[in-house]
């Protein structure tokens, strides 16, 4: 075994897949693939993504993880999930507002206790991990003690989670509701409490515009003004009556993306989950300032809220991930989650490429979270987060991709594809799931 630093040099042998720019731009230069391949990895970091053959050379001692037969790809990024929603997925019957009030706040008051909070975060970052998912934006809720469960929990697995206590001082039950002072004093505690342990990151999360006061979102701007390494993470143009309830509360602003942009939320490090509802104007806009999208298909199918408009935000150059919104979302599968995303551009006339969707669940949404030089490329230098797909998982999978070009084989396991594709999950080159 080689031992280069603080860790032995590990060594992968698969067929390796990154896609590593926009396919759709570049017409596929930013694909690596590599059908006999080897992942090199010291201290937890990508020393060598190439061919098998290439490699085995300059690493001759290398001890080598034989996984030949299952195609390893960058860990998937979900730019948009609540973890204190885990347990109320699949609730029957609402649309957004409704489904809020009585299904998602009576759950959200329970993690005022810290015991339940750790019971959740750690199953749920275990789902994640179950599902190839290395990396998420994270809400959780009002309760400080809800992230620092959930920081804990991320911690103790090495994974790169980024989060924050939700904002929200109106239009919720008194006990999910905080102060404009509290929220600023509680966020800017937990951003001093965890910034720089781990791979965790922290997000100012006002919920969305009908749950926070104007001066809560000033507060909220002001504080990502105060600590630019921050993130902002809400929601935004969802549902119909949601807009219409936005555009009441607040007059003076032009559209729903105005009141975040007057209030300094509206930024670069931006994540905006939906979007659905958006016209050229208002994706120019977001272009210009360089804010992301969340795509969440499942929870905009499963809520009734619309079709996310793929091709506009494109046209317009917006950056876009792809979010499973869980509890809203059916499935904490990103593969699921990008079947789902095939199906409404179907609809709306446009088909997803296999090789586009890989890379908005991972390179995109990286960079969506500003992080697109850690992680999801699997280049050199990166964290070596990654996943081993196994197109034997099923049946049905067996039999449509035996034999069939990586194409074929990538897109059957977006559309066939689930958990139990996933044959193990590696964070930084340590394996954190194994497929039992
Ligand atoms: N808008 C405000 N809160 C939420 C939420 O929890 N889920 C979804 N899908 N939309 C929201
Ligand atoms: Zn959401």
């Amino acid at each position: 075994m080689a031992y280069r630093g603080l860790m032995p040099t590990k060594a992968f042998r698969a067929e390796l897949l990154a896609v590593r720019s926009d396919p759709a731009r570049d017409g596929g230069a930013g694909i690596a693939h590599h059908e006999d391949g080897l992942l090199v990895v010291e201290d937890g970091i990508v020393a060598a993504f190439e061919d098998h053959a290439a490699l085995a050379e300059r690493w001759p001692n290398l001890e080598i993880e034989d996984h030949r037969g299952r195609l390893l790809i960058p860990g998937f990024i979900d730019t948009h999930v609540h973890y204190p929603q885990t347990e109320r997925i699949a609730s029957y019957g609402l649309q957004l507002l409704d489904w809020l009030e009585q299904h998602i706040f009576p759950a959200e008051q329970a993690f005022a206790d810290r015991a339940h909070a750790d019971a959740i975060a750690a199953f749920f970052l275990d789902e994640l991990l179950r599902n190839g998912t290395t990396s998420a934006l994270v809400f959780a809720t009002v309760h400080a003690a809800s992230v620092e469960a959930l920081f804990e929990a991320a911690l103790a697995r090495d994974m790169r989670i980024v989060s924050g206590k939700t904002l929200m001082d109106r239009n919720a039950p008194e006990a999910l509701r905080d102060t404009v002072e509290s929220g600023r004093a509680e966020s800017e505690a937990l951003i001093r409490a965890w910034r720089g342990r781990g791979r965790l990151g922290y997000a100012i999360t006002p919920r969305f515009a009908l749950t926070s006061t104007p001066e809560q979102l000033a507060s909220a701007g002001a504080l990502h003004a105060a600590h630019p390494d921050t993130l902002v993470h809400t929601h935004l143009s969802e549902n119909l009556f949601e807009i219409e309830a936005v555009a009441a509360a607040y007059p003076e602003a032009c559209d729903y993306l105005d009141v975040y942009a007057r209030h300094g939320l509206v930024t670069d490090r931006s994540v905006f989950a939906h979007g659905i509802h958006l016209d050229d104007g208002c994706m120019a806009r977001m272009a210009d300032a360089g804010a992301a999208i969340a795509f969440c298909p499942t929870s905009n199918l499963f809520l009734g809220s619309g079709l996310f408009d793929l091709a506009r935000a494109d046209a317009a150059g917006v950056r876009v991930g792809i979010g499973t919104d869980v509890g809203a979302g059916t499935s904490f599968s990103i593969l699921h989650t990008l079947g789902e995303a095939y199906k409404v551009c179907q609809i709306r006339g446009a088909s997803l490429d296999p090789f586009r969707a890989l890379w908005l669940a991972t390179a995109s949404g990286a960079a969506a979270l500003g992080l697109g030089d850690r992680i999801g490329s699997l280049a050199p230098g990166q964290e070596a987060d990654f996943l081993l797909l196994d197109t034997q998982a099923t049946p049905l999978l067996a039999r449509r991709t035996n034999g069939s070009p990586l194409a074929e084989r990538l897109f059957a396991l977006q559309i066939l594809g689930d958990d139990r594709a996933i044959d193990a999950t590696y964070l930084r080159g340590v394996q954190a799931h194994r497929r039992s």
